[in-house]
């Protein structure tokens, strides 16, 4: 069949299309350039090689002991070095003295901040601001990339509706919709819009559903269904995909048996299939390996085949494929095809970052880029918007002029360390300024430090010397908490009071008579019911970061308002644990069930109550989900949607007036939740779907309109695919989760 001119021109033309070289658009960004530069240098690639780029090893300090692997191609990608002089040396070793000339990616940590730390993910979370939650994401960017780190393990998009889990820290908290948009924005910030040396890949991890372990222990085994993987675990990871998420991190838990480092269900069929992602896939530090404690696999070269087979392309720790996967391959175990499928997702993002161009630092200028003035700016203002006011009997904002004597007391007062919180590898205590500092700053000998415990876990019968302080005092300023040990990875509690003898402390300086305001700084909720009893006013800092102190002072004083809300529900008592806004309807739904202690039994009485709710502590968490106080007030009135029935296509617009009803120029974050009444599977009793921060000057009104795309209400139901299903709906306008009204509406 002759092939006309016509038809060769067009094909050329097809082909020759941006992000169209004959497949699908790249989701990592590449285009027929990059796709041919990664052809033809995987065609020059012995099978060793190819390997060498799969292994990424922890290399930090160590540039002679890995110089002759690196020479011989044997190592892709190095994490945990961040010395710029040592970075280069050891890019210099692979352009220069290795047969192809591959430059490293060198990854870190880098979760929330680099050396200018900003509030943990969680605090990001709190704020409901995706904007400043990019640019917070940039700064680390900016820093890091320029001492040679050119891909940070972050975002962790676990959802996790348990807060024993000590990783709780470092993710958005328990909503599938904030943690997709926080997704997007920190991939946003750390890739950058447009690419250039700044840009720092992103790690979307981990996939998936780490953040259900079961009892809340790290590491342990996830039960999550496909459906409610669909609905509530893989969407924020969709996000990030769409945003253009460079590499994806595989979890250490086993879901339903399947451990997620051999789980072709996910990595495959969802992730390159359904989604079209064309970036990396990393192991977890070797979590490979681990598929054979797990019972996965019988050896390291076993899950090495597995992890291939599931559609990995790196093993971070396991030395699986570097030891194994030759042999794999000529015993056919292995296909080399999917050796080449694995190392073109290697080089895609090795070419997207100009590494070839550009693989080395400027050492001096990387100095003067750390702790810039406009970065310490921005992590102020982070760990500003996202300290959440819990209580106010009017105590606050402190009037800075009357104040003569001021007690600053509690083991966070002054704990530089604790409060970067987990994962800040590289902020420095000589940089972080606490609240005490911050205070003595304003207030110079008017301040009066008293720690009362040193750290938080220590026991004390009495606090006499605190106690002498406060009754000389004006005002008492607690920070208590938890250090940032006692949260993070591995490091999970079964008990989430405040520990060691804080609470006791708050009691006896309550008893002063004395004004107490307490803030609590953690790496997640805890169960302060107690504490809010012992003190005036309470503000919430999940550990804040480098720029914790001036901005808490700020938000004392009133030079900040607060506007944070819970990313997370607070639980009563852990008991209360999972707690979440959002779960399903149940057959019978909480009715203000009397408590076990308010009940007088009956003669013969065979049951306490018969609706879903604990005897003891009700059904109620201590705060629900997205909430927060501010100084001023706000009002919302006059709700109202522009139609009663929408069709899947239409977008909802909701309008309300907003009104700052208080005296204090503030901020709100307005939310919208919405409840599908009747579906083929039971829905959850409410779901966010949109919120918006509105800033409004004292006695001012506004009328707001959000938008929520009526697609947005789409889930995956009993047939096993995602739509929205026709039906009535509630929608609420309100400031958390658990207060307004509903308006009703259709879709047809
Ligand atoms: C293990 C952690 O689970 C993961 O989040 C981290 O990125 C890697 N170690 C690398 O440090």
């Amino acid at each position: 069949m002759r092939v006309s001119t016509i038809n060769l021109l067009l094909l050329a033309a097809i082909l020759l299309a941006p992000g169209c070289n004959g497949r699908k658009a790249s989701s990592v960004g590449s285009d027929h350039s990059v796709e041919a530069r990664v052809e033809r240098l995987l065609s020059r690639m012995t099978l060793a090689e190819k390997i060498g780029q799969m292994n990424q090893v922890s290399a930090g300090g160590d540039v002679a002991g890995y110089a002759e692997a690196l020479r011989n191609g044997q190592i892709g990608s190095i994490l945990n070095e961040v010395d710029p002089v040592k970075i280069n040396e050891f890019q210099r070793i692979c352009m220069e003295e290795s047969r192809l000339g591959i430059p490293l990616l060198v990854a870190r940590d880098v979760i929330h901040g680099f050396h200018t730390v900003f509030p943990i993910p969680l605090g990001l979370a709190a704020t409901f601001d995706p904007q400043l939650v990019e640019e917070g994401a940039r700064v680390a960017a900016v820093e890091a990339t320029s001492q040679g780190v050119r891909w940070t393990f972050s975002p962790m998009l676990d959802i996790a509706r348990d807060p024993r889990w000590g990783r709780i820290a470092e993710g958005s908290g328990e909503d599938t919709w904030l943690d997709s948009r926080m997704a997007e924005a920190m991939v946003y910030g750390y890739q950058g819009r447009t690419a250039d040396s700044t840009s720092m890949s992103a790690c979307i991890k981990h996939f998936v559903g780490y953040g259900a372990a079961e009892g809340g222990r790290d590491y342990n085994s996830t039960f999550i269904s496909e459906r409610q993987l669909r609905n509530i675990y893989l969407p924020p990871f969709e996000a990030a995909v769409k945003a253009g998420a460079h590499t994806l991190m595989t979890s250490f838990n086993d879901n339903d048996g399947v451990p997620s480092t051999g789980n072709a269900f996910i990595l495959k069929d969802v992730l390159r299939k359904e989604w079209g992602f064309d970036g990396l896939v990393v192991t977890d530090w070797n979590s490979m390996g681990e598929m054979v404690s797990h019972g996965f696999g019988t050896d390291r070269k076993d899950v090495a085949a597995k992890a291939v087979a599931a559609g990995v392309d790196m093993d971070m720790m396991t030395f699986g494929f570097i030891s194994h996967l030759e042999e794999l391959v000529h015993s056919g175990a292995v296909k080399e095809s999917a050796i080449n499928d694995a190392v073109r997702n290697i080089l895609r993002i090795k070419f997207l970052l100009g590494l070839f161009e550009h693989p080395y630092v400027d050492v001096e200028a990387s100095r003067a880029v750390q702790y810039a003035p406009g970065h310490l700016d921005a992590a102020r203002r982070t760990a500003e918007e996202s300290a959440i006011l819990l209580k106010n009997d009017g105590l606050l904002p402190l009037d800075g002029n009357s104040l003569r004597r001021i007690l600053v007391t509690g083991p966070l007062a002054d704990a530089p360390h604790d409060q970067l919180g987990t994962w800040a590898f590289d902020g420095e205590k000589s940089h972080t300024v606490t609240p005490l500092a911050a205070l003595r700053e304003r207030f110079g000998a008017r301040v009066d430090y008293v720690p009362g415990l040193t750290y938080s876990r220590q026991t004390r019968e009495r606090f006499d010397d605190v106690v002498a302080a406060a009754r000389k005092a004006d005002v008492v300023l607690a920070f208590v908490g938890e250090e940032a040990i006692l949260s993070g990875e591995a490091h999970c509690l079964s008990d989430l009071n405040l520990v060691g003898s804080q609470s006791e402390l708050l009691e006896a300086l309550k008893a002063t008579g004395k004004p107490v305001a307490a803030v609590v700084m953690a790496g997640r909720p805890l169960t302060i019911g107690r504490d809010l009893d012992n003190c005036d006013a309470l503000l919430y800092s999940f550990h804040p970061g480098t720029m914790g102190g001036p901005a808490l002072a700020n938000l004392l004083l009133g030079d900040a308002v607060p506007s944070g809300k819970t990313p997370v529900t607070f639980p009563a008592t852990v008991g209360q644990v999972p707690m979440y806004y959002n779960h399903n309807m149940t057959g019978r739904p909480y009715r203000n069930e009397k408590l076990m202690q308010d009940i007088e039994l009956e003669a013969g009485q065979t049951s306490l109550g018969n609706t879903s709710y604990y005897l003891d502590s009700g059904a109620s968490p201590l705060f629900p989900f997205g909430y927060g106080l501010s100084y001023t007030t706000f009002e919302y009135s006059d709700q109202k949607l522009d139609k009663d029935v929408y069709s899947p296509k239409d977008t909802i617009t909701v309008s309300f007036t907003l009104a700052n009803t208080g005296k204090y120029d503030a901020t709100e974050v307005v939310q919208v939740y919405v409840r599908d009444l009747v579906g083929s599977v039971t829905r959850p009793v409410k779901e966010l779907k949109g919120f918006d921060r509105i800033t409004l000057a004292a006695g001012a009104r506004r009328t707001v309109q959000m938008s929520i795309p009526v697609r947005e209400l789409a889930f995956w139901g009993l047939d096993g695919r995602k739509k929205v299903e026709p039906g009535d709906f509630q929608l609420w306008v309100a400031p958390d989760s658990a207060s307004g009204t509903p308006l009703s509406f259709k879709v047809r």
